[in-house]
């Protein structure tokens, strides 16, 4: 078995490599002149684990090329962020069901998939092949571990997330935990605070599966320090951090943005390697 990737995950494939104890192949990227993706790969083996985010549409196509290029082997596929998942209901009429379209798309040519911290386990079910989402949980709260948070309490930004706020927490050593809560003051005034506990003098951590514009986390952080929390951190599984949401969540006073090499950003500060090589276990088992 080898690894192999695409340009958007090359340094979690290493890791990836590393951890597992095996080699991974070399691949020649380019473009053609009109800008079509070209790639060309070193010698594969009968076992494949290709390794591939999709975080733009480029990465999307680039993985395809991959995947086909290693049409002869045994592939297991692992899409540590997938992009286009939240598109995952047609909430308009005419709308795609993008998670849909891009899941079939992956499935051909591979026999597995592995993502991690999918935004809504429903998707993997469009996945042709049998499909597993891992979670960072445990990751998060061993990276938390290793701050020195006053009094820590670990927020999750909606309902949504409060399982997997309850998770950080619990590996973290048992911390609290809570989910932010919104009120509707007026037309325009929404008042967000932690549903059953409060912040006040306490090092919050808000947790989230993907930071995007940071806008959720933004307003969050602004109404916390209003209420009298001392400091306040973000950490995510994937940072796709759009149109400048690292400076964002900076100027509402957040003291830190961490995220995982799902999606490989300056902030990816925790990877998701050695979990990815756990899953790889289970499914091959
Ligand atoms: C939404 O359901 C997700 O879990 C994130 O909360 C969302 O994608 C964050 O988006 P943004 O950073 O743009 O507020």
């Amino acid at each position: 078995m080898k690894v192999i990737s695409t340009e958007s995950s090359q340094i979690l494939a290493a890791r990836v490599a590393r951890e597992a104890g095996i080699d991974i192949v070399d691949v020649r990227f380019s473009r053609f002149p009109d800008g079509e993706l070209y790639l060309r790969t070193g010698p594969i083996d009968d076992e494949m684990v290709i390794i591939g985010s999709t975080a733009d549409s480029d990465a999307l196509v680039q993985l395809l090329l991959l995947v086909d290029a290693c049409e002869r082997s045994t592939n297991v596929l692992v899409l540590p962020y997938m992009g286009y998942a939240r598109q995952d209901k047609q909430f308009n009429p005419g709308e795609p069901l993008s998670a849909r379209a891009v899941a079939r798309a992956l499935s051909a040519g591979v026999s597995r998939v592995l993502t991690v911290n999918i935004h809504d386990e429903n998707v993997l079910a469009h996945f042709r092949v049998p499909a597993a989402s891992i979670s960072l949980a445990g990751e998060i709260g061993a990276y938390l571990r290793t701050m020195d948070l006053s009094r820590p309490l670990i927020l999750a930004p909606d309902e949504g997330a409060a399982k997997f706020g309850e998770m950080v927490a619990s590996a973290a050593a048992g911390w609290d935990s809570d989910h932010l809560q919104k009120t509707r003051l007026s037309g325009e005034e929404v008042r967000m605070e932690p549903r059953n506990l409060e912040a006040k003098s306490r090092d919050v951590v808000i947790v989230d599966d993907i930071i995007s514009t940071g806008g959720t986390l933004a307003k969050a952080t602004q109404m916390l320090y209003e209420q009298g929390a001392r400091n306040v951190y973000a950490m995510c599984v994937h940072g796709v951090m759009t149109g400048g949401a690292h400076t964002h969540l900076l100027a509402a006073g957040i003291r830190d943005v961490v995220c995982s090499d799902t999606i490989e950003r300056g902030c990816s500060r925790y990877s998701a390697a050695r979990e990815i090589v756990s899953g790889i276990g289970d499914a091959r088992s």
